[in-house]
């Protein structure tokens, strides 16, 4: 192994690499509302994993969040970059996001938005929320995941990103490399 030569660049990179998603909330008035998140990880919940959701400010997604305590998580493939980056660089409050085209349907255990160009979807209930500065991070029970049909699995550790393509986000959008191999494969 090489010794890399590092330095000290300060403490205000978050070069935390994530698969990006978007968020579907439902507005006040009955309609949905799209937003990407990339500040998401996972946690054990007391029923199996919990889907952990930080949201910056008081954006619409937020308050629709805050007010019904449940979304839908979409993941977003390559093929999703425009719509994802159209829904992040317009607010909710300056207007409805409807100049691009997409096609949503509602979930099927919570009545939340969900995305149709999307092939993995958490449908997800808050359970508890966490406030730290200006962020708030809510800790959500998955009621249900949808995947793409064509995704086959031989266990829950067996999830080959290639196949789901994603954009993956650190300030940057970039897409995935090869799949290496599995957990063992590189130990004696
Ligand atoms: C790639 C990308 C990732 C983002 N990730 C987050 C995030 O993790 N947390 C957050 O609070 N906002 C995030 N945002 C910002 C929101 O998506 C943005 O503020 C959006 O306009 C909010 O829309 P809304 O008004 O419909 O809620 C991200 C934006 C982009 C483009």
């Amino acid at each position: 192994m090489i010794k890399v030569k590092r330095r000290s660049v300060g403490t205000g990179y978050s070069m935390v690499v994530q698969p990006a998603f978007i968020i579907g909330t439902n507005n006040e008035d009955g309609s949905s509302n799209f937003a990407p998140i990339t500040w998401i990880s996972v946690t054990e919940g007391p029923d199996g994993y919990m889907l952990v959701v930080s949201m910056f400010g008081t954006k619409r997604t937020k308050q629709n969040v805050l007010r019904t305590g449940k979304m839908s998580v979409n993941l977003v493939s390559r093929d999703m970059l425009g719509l994802m980056d159209y829904f992040g660089t317009h607010r909710a409050e300056d207007g409805k996001k409807d100049a691009v085209e997409y096609s949503v349907s509602r979930g099927e255990a919570l009545d939340v938005p969900v995305l149709d160009a999307s092939r993995w979807v958490y449908e997800c209930e808050v359970c508890e929320k966490v406030e730290t500065g200006k962020a708030t991070t809510f800790f959500c029970r998955i009621r249900n995941i949808q995947a793409d049909e064509r995704f086959t699995a031989a266990d829950s550790f067996d999830v080959d990103l290639t196949k789901l393509d994603p954009v993956i986000y650190s300030g940057r959008y970039h897409s995935l490399g090869k799949m290496l191999g599995k957990i063992g494969d590189f130990s004696e």
